[in-house]
């Protein structure tokens, strides 16, 4: 970082860095941002610029443990290389040493689906299939269109209809697919699309297609990545200087919200290869969270069964994981159990607020089933499952604004007011005064 002063274009006025000045108090002219560049460092430029920078993709850089030989054409939105946030006002409020938010929300469509539809709409390809087809209760779509309009392929979605959030409906729409609302649920719209695929040739690219989890164990490698050389987000950011990477860094645990089950089965694969290549001796405790509604491997779980027994009529408003008959149970259930890890389940209030205090407290915008993984380890840290000693990282699987609906009924309303200051300073001083009444009187 460099010192700095503000000039004005026009007259060449200087402002000190902190001065608060948006135009030039002199001649109203705009202002720029000007460095003393000779003790600017352009070694450090000269590296970014020279030097290998990071891959475009987070899941193609890791291409030696995916299923692809050397002239693969990748089909790629620039997916993954998501980041890590260190939430320590969440964690302490939480009762957690160490808390972690990894956020799969800021892939370009929006949800973790971008990591395995990259290399899964890659297979495609390569196969020359003449199209690909999913079901899904909203993101997996939306990715899905995206990678299909990327491939030139066409691409058929079957949608559970009326229980998809609207962000995720545009996306699907707005990319070409041929989407169709299903009078049934997400497991109904499985089961139809499974037999379409056999019937008419289309390539079926629902998680029960090992590809895709093959892209989103990239989750795992990206944390050890990061926690490894420190390249974590702070709420108060500082310049990032590398750690000098020794050991591979491991969390304790990883919480993720639980729908269909690939992306827990996904993550464990992930963790488990760092540990049989030598990296690493241990895999963090998996642990899985779905929606009270929505429950059979939680159930199972805690049963101690082997098989799910599927709920037939799945109800939350994490509409995302609405699912009552995951197809990835079973490599779900082995996961949690062989990682040492648990499930549990969370009610629809506890996610909502979750989801506000990841958003109000940390700055990070979720839709509601990636809350969930917030929400149950909350519960969690209460029934005393889950140390506070612990490192934990919590996947945020998929955007904030993905549901906007959710969050307009949830949400206060904005104030509507007179296009006028003494209006505002009114309704500010009255609202401030509501909330810290000692502070009111120097608005
Ligand atoms: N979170 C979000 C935001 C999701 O969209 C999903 C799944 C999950 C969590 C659960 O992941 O299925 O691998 O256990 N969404 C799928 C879809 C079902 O169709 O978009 P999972």
């Amino acid at each position: 970082m460099s010192a700095h002063e503000l000039t004005c274009i026009k007259c060449g006025k200087r402002y000190s860095g902190d001065d608060i000045v948006y135009i030039c108090e002199r001649c109203g002219g705009l202002l720029d941002v000007k460095y003393d560049y000779s003790a600017v460092n352009t070694d450090s430029i000269e590296r970014v610029l020279r030097e290998e920078s990071a891959h475009h993709s987070g899941v193609w850089k890791f291409s030696e443990l995916l299923p692809f030989g050397a002239g693969v054409r990748v089909v790629s939105v620039g997916e993954g290389n998501t980041p890590l946030y260190h939430c320590d006002r969440l964690g302490s409020l939480l009762g957690v040493r160490e808390l972690y938010v990894k956020h799969e929300g800021l892939n370009p469509t929006g949800s973790f689906k971008d990591r395995g539809m990259t290399v899964g709409v890659t297979k495609a390809v390569e196969l020359g299939v003449r199209g690909v087809a999913c079901a899904s209760t909203g993101n997996t779509s939306a990715s899905l269109s995206v990678f299909a309009a990327r491939a030139s392929i066409p691409c058929y979605v079957l949608l559970p209809k009326g229980k998809v959030a609207l962000g995720k409906l545009a996306q699907a729409i707005m990319h070409g697919a041929m989407v169709f609302s299903i009078r049934g649920n997400f497991d109904d719209a499985l089961c139809v699309v499974r037999e379409l695929c056999e019937r008419a040739n289309i390539y079926l690219l629902n998680s029960v297609n090992p590809y895709r989890l093959e892209g989103q164990k990239t989750i795992a490698f990206e944390i050890a990545e990061q926690l490894t050389k420190g390249n974590i987000v702070k709420s108060h950011h500082t310049p990032r200087t590398n750690k000098h990477a020794c050991e591979i860094e491991i969390p304790d645990r990883v919480v993720v919200p639980v729908g269909n089950a690939g992306n827990i089965s996904a993550i464990y694969k992930g963790f488990w290869e760092l540990k049989k290549l030598g990296f690493t001796e241990h895999i963090p405790r998996m642990t899985g969270i779905q929606a009270e509604g929505a429950s059979p491997i939680v159930d199972a779980f805690k049963k101690g069964e082997e098989n799910i027994t599927p709920v037939e009529h799945p109800e939350t408003i994490a509409t995302a994981i609405r699912i009552g008959n995951p197809v990835n149970a079973q490599k779900a259930l082995h996961a949690i159990r062989e990682s040492g890890g648990v499930a549990e389940t969370v009610s629809d209030d506890e996610i909502t607020d979750a989801q506000k205090a990841l958003a109000g407290l940390e700055g990070i915008g979720v839709e509601p089933a990636s809350a969930s993984s917030i929400a149950g380890l909350r519960r969690l840290i209460e029934d005393g499952v889950v140390d506070s000693d612990e490192r934990v990282v919590c996947i945020a699987t998929g955007n904030l604004l993905k549901d906007p609906e959710h969050v307009v009924r949830i949400c206060k309303k904005p104030l509507e007011v007179d296009a006028s200051v003494d209006a505002l300073l009114h309704i500010i001083r009255q609202q401030t005064a509501q909330l810290k009444p000692n502070l009111s009187s120097s608005v």
